[in-house]
């Protein structure tokens, strides 16, 4: 193990662009299709990964969609989130926030209520068993009408309590984050905290970018790499501390690089950047894996290494107490690690 790795490996990282559904594996699609009596096309794990080729985020989307059918009931979302929540842990995740895509499944007759019981349960075990603490985020698909991203709004009114922001994710061509502009607001009004996916290397993405902040008032971007494109643009995010959750894996699979340049384009220009894992059980990397693949395509020394811990913190929907504790415990971490204190 090279001291980088070692360094990732044990250091204490929140974890801030995850889709629930995203951590799906072939193995546990299987264990949930017996289950659930629904018969896949594909005949083992290894068939369901030697299908996934993806070249394009509309190419990922539709195996994505397609994975999430045998999500039925109430105990299928509290395994799919606990596999996640033991992975995340043996990365030495310590707070998380996860998306979850409520339309994806209230489309197929899945009520919303059964979405959130399994996953807030598991979001309970997971405090109480591995001292993982996650919150979730509600994305809206934006190749769905604005419409139903109000009315999916609307029904998680009853669940307030139980989801910390919102979100906008899945297929971002022609549909840019103004078409949401009125959803946001009224989020805003509930209390939701707001992020906005702007994929990499889409159409317009430093137009959407600046469209989040001007038009949404998005607190973080989800992705948002395209922003290294426009000195302006990132003057605006390093004067506003905008968060970005940047995914080098899944860059790799849907926009043909990890952009790991650009990921330290961001670190040297002082922005608030961050590393995920976003899709893993697709992209085939937790988020060790990302920071790793990052480190060493881009030569990231020790110190980017741990700013991007650090920042996974600072960047956290948390109240400052909390944050103190995890900032306390990186710092311990890193005092313990040649090399990786600031400035080294
Ligand atoms: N849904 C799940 N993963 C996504 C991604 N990376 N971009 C857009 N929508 C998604
Ligand atoms: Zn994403």
């Amino acid at each position: 193990m090279s001291e980088d790795t070692a360094l990732i490996g044990a250091m204490p990282k929140a974890e801030l662009h995850l889709h629930i559904e995203g951590t799906l594996e072939p193995e546990l699609k299987f264990g949930l299709a017996a289950r659930n009596g629904i018969r896949l096309r594909h005949r083992s794990p290894a068939d369901i990964r030697a299908s996934y080729a993806f070249t394009d985020l509309s190419s990922f989307l539709a195996a994505y969609y397609e994975g999430m059918s045998v999500l039925r009931e109430e105990q299928d979302f509290y395994d799919l989130a606990m596999a996640y929540f033991r992975k995340a842990n043996a990365d030495h995740v310590v707070y998380a926030e996860v998306f979850f895509d409520p339309q994806a499944h209230t489309s197929r007759g899945v009520p919303f209520g059964t979405v959130i019981a399994g996953l807030d349960r598991a979001r309970a075990d997971a405090q109480a068993a591995l001292g993982l603490r996650a919150q979730l985020i509600m994305c809206f698909l934006r190749d769905m009408p604005a419409d139903s991203a109000m009315r999916t709004l609307e029904q998680s009114l009853p669940y307030r309590d139980k989801i910390v922001g919102v979100g906008l994710d899945s297929d971002e061509r022609d549909n840019p984050p103004v078409k949401f502009a009125d959803v946001f607001e009224r989020a805003r009004g509930e209390g939701y905290r707001l992020t906005v996916h702007c994929d990499v290397d889409q159409a317009d993405a430093v137009g959407h970018i600046w469209q989040c902040l001007d038009d949404i008032g998005a607190e973080r971007i989800d992705h948002g790499v395209n922003c290294v494109e426009d000195g302006a643009l990132v003057a605006r995010l390093a004067r506003d501390g905008t968060g970005l959750t940047v995914c080098p894996i899944s860059n790799r699979w849907v926009a043909g690089g990890l952009k790991a340049a650009e990921l330290k384009a961001m670190l040297d220009a002082s922005l608030r950047a961050t590393v995920n894992s976003d899709d893993p059980a697709y992209f085939g990397g937790y988020v060790n894996d990302n920071l790793a693949a990052a480190q060493r395509s881009a030569g990231l020394t020790a110190a980017e290494v741990a700013s991007l811990a650090r920042n996974s913190f600072e960047i956290a929907w948390i109240g400052a107490a909390e944050r103190d504790v995890y900032l306390a415990g990186l710092d311990a971490y890193l005092r313990r690690v040649p090399g990786s204190a600031p400035g080294s």
